[in-house]
């Protein structure tokens, strides 16, 4: 692959940061993880604005400006062949002296790199997902999107380790979010349930295309935190985020949601999103 390093374009092979990078040693970093499907770059305007959100609460300077970050994302999938997958995107403070204040004059590393991955065929879409819910041991600011991803790594773990797909993270009685996506339900009513915005979820892209979508098509639409026990009670539930766009979750902690087959709310929103954004 060839990636992008501050300015420059290298085979992975020859890319380097320093060691005393703050993204590696404090995980003083920032991210974006954006989906192209046929080439095309999927919601990057949604995208962009979050990470320009997530440096400002940091106090990190953009090492770029809006043009030349659109211009780096077109060119690394070209230069990559990229016809399905992602692109990841990575800004930290940049290399200084191991000081747990911020340095004074900070020059902030910017790193991209693609991943080939099939999004549309993903075989998860026809069976669903299955989840653990796990607490919620995150830090408080997860509406800044930080590569501080040790947590969500240890839950995802964990739910391998119990033969489950994913975790759903649990925070006083209510569910969070997914490890790395945003999680719904979908009420036997008909009604879409999913958690409001605020510090302790990410404020996910495609979380907010697809309530847009929900709402055109007619789907009622609850902002509000639900329970573990709602979940397993709904009549269906899903995820969402780049990686995913809309995946089912048919099971929740070794029980079937609904009848235990991706739902009928849940499939319609996953093909009005991919029609919509390609
Ligand atoms: N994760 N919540 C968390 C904790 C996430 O890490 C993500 C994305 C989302 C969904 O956000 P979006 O719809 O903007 O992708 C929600 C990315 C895909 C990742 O870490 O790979």
């Amino acid at each position: 692959r060839i990636v992008y390093v501050n300015g420059e374009w290298l085979p992975e092979s020859e890319a380097k940061v320093s060691v005393f990078d703050r993204g590696f040693l404090f995980a003083d970093a920032v991210y974006e993880v954006t989906a192209v499907i046929g080439g095309k770059l999927i919601d990057y305007a949604g995208h962009a604005a979050r990470l320009k959100r997530s440096l400002g609460e940091l106090r990190i300077p953009s090492p770029t400006d809006p043009d030349s970050l659109l211009e780096i994302h077109r060119e690394i999938v070209a230069r990559n062949n990229l016809d399905e997958g992602l692109i990841y995107l990575q800004i930290s403070r940049g290399p200084a002296d191991r000081d747990f204040a911020f340095p004074k004059n900070p020059a902030p590393t910017i790193v991209l790199f693609t991943q080939a991955k099939a999004i549309l065929a993903n075989p998860k879409v026809e069976t669903g997902i299955s989840v653990i819910t796990i607490p919620d041991l995150r830090w408080a600011r997860r509406d800044i999107k930080t590569v501080q991803l040790l947590y969500p790594s240890i839950a995802k773990m964990e739910a391998m380790r119990r033969n489950a797909d994913d975790a759903w993270l649990v925070e006083d009685g209510f569910i969070t979010e997914a490890s790395s996506a945003n999680a719904h339900i979908v009420t036997t009513e008909g009604k879409l349930v999913t958690r409001s915005l605020s510090s302790a979820i990410l404020h996910g892209i495609t979380r907010a295309s697809v309530l847009d979508l929900a709402r055109s098509v007619g789907v009622t639409v609850e902002e509000r935190a639900f329970t573990p026990e709602e979940a397993k009670n709904a009549a269906e539930a899903f995820i969402t985020s780049a990686s995913s766009f809309v995946m089912p979750v048919t099971r929740i902690d070794d029980g079937p949601v609904g009848d235990g087959l991706p739902g009928p709310v849940t499939q319609r929103l996953r093909a009005a999103y991919i029609e919509d954004r390609l």
